[in-house]
């Protein structure tokens, strides 16, 4: 079975007024009647599937358990860091727990803020994988990019290792978040993917590259987990052992050096829901490519979001193009659809002022 590792310990600032520190974007309805989470933990149940591991924030504990209970998953367990210090930490203990049932263990690192339009697509292209994780491969799941973006990792595929369609390929080179020149060089090439997050691999292999490319996290992580202590259902990380543990995303800390990464290309409809920009693009447009949520209403408008998640709060719009309107019960976002990236701004902002 492939064991899903939930990731959902992030924050989602470009998602304000939605998305708050105390309830973060994947635990929120952006899209579709379920929330992120629920989609992501749904996904990845049935056939072939074993219950998820989720390793998550302390605050988040209870959103957690209250929204697999709502969609009846009983999870392997939940691990609760005792503060966020990014993916590679996250996986890592996620990978020494599992080996410590099941050594050797497959396990798919699921982020819990995207978009995979066609669920059983996505099911399809993992099954497709696991003979190469199995062989002692990191699988990547790469996107076909369009446009320069800055805030992905890009894979660039060794066209020289020639692999059949529908086959993961050998990559050359994983380049995290590279500068705008860079990105626009890479997009440039016909051989690059972007990196989905989702990466499959086995205990094994996590652990053995982690030994040869981030050595003290891998000790640290470790102690972390061997001196876990069960609490009410939840594993908490030892917090004397994790606050030695150095903040990396695995992007940097093990793809980017390792050698043994294949990229399965998916081509099914996938999106980082970062901002609200990408909630425009993902959502139903009417005529002139606005998405209007209930209690939202557009005379005239074009290119536009308009969304109000509070039942007693209703948004007109008049004669706008390329507008993000977004409001809740207690705040209301206005911004062009170009300054999308910039909401994280209004946060900073906001929180100075606390
Ligand atoms: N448990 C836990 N703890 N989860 C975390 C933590 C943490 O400290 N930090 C982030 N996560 C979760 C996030 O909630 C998200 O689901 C996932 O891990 C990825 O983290 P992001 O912070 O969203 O990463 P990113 O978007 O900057 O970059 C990654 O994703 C891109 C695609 O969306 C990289 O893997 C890129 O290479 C990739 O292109
Ligand atoms: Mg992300």
């Amino acid at each position: 079975d492939i064991h899903p590792i939930l990731l959902c310990g992030g924050s989602g600032t470009r998602l304000w007024p939605v998305s708050r520190k105390s309830f973060p974007k994947q635990f929120t309805k952006i899209i579709g009647d379920e929330s992120l989470f629920q989609q992501a933990a749904k996904r990845l149940t049935g056939l072939g599937f074993a219950p998820p591991v989720v390793v998550t924030g302390d605050d988040f504990r209870f959103i957690v358990t209250e929204q697999l209970a709502g969609c009846q998953i009983a999870p392997r367990a939940i691990l609760i860091e005792p503060d966020a210090r990014n993916t590679a930490p996250a996986i890592l203990s996620a990978a020494l727990y599992l080996e410590g049932l099941e050594p050797g263990a497959l396990m798919l690192v699921a982020p819990t803020d995207h978009v995979f339009v066609d669920a059983d697509a996505f099911r399809s292209a993992v099954q497709a994988a696991i003979p190469m994780a199995l062989a002692g491969d990191i699988v990547t799941f790469g996107i076909t990019p369009d446009r320069p973006e800055t805030a992905y990792g890009y894979i660039e595929l060794d066209l020289s290792a020639k692999a059949a369609p529908g086959e993961p390929q050998k990559i050359a080179r994983f380049i995290e978040k590279p500068d705008a020149k860079r990105a626009a060089q890479l997009l440039a090439s016909s051989n690059v993917l972007w990196n989905s997050g989702v990466f499959l691999f086995t205990t094994e292999t996590i652990i053995a590259a982690a030994r040869q490319h981030c050595t003290d996290l891998i000790t640290q992580v470790g102690d972390a987990v061997s001196s876990a202590r069960v609490d009410l259902g939840f594993t908490r990380l030892c917090e004397e052992a994790w606050s030695k543990a150095t903040d990396i995303s695995i992007d940097y800390a093990i793809m980017e050096p390792a050698d043994n990464i294949v990229a399965m290309p998916y081509a099914s409809g996938w999106s980082d829901l970062g901002s609200w920009d990408a909630v425009l693009q993902q959502g139903r447009p009417d005529g002139a490519g606005n998405v209007i949520s209930s209690n939202a209403t557009a005379i005239d408008c074009d290119g536009s979001l308009l969304r109000s998640d509070s039942p007693r709060v209703e948004v007109v719009g008049i004669d706008l193009s390329d507008l993000i309107v977004v409001a809740t019960s207690d705040a209301v976002l206005v911004a062009p659809k170009a300054s999308a990236q910039r909401v994280k701004e209004a946060v900073a902002a906001l929180k100075s002022r606390e």
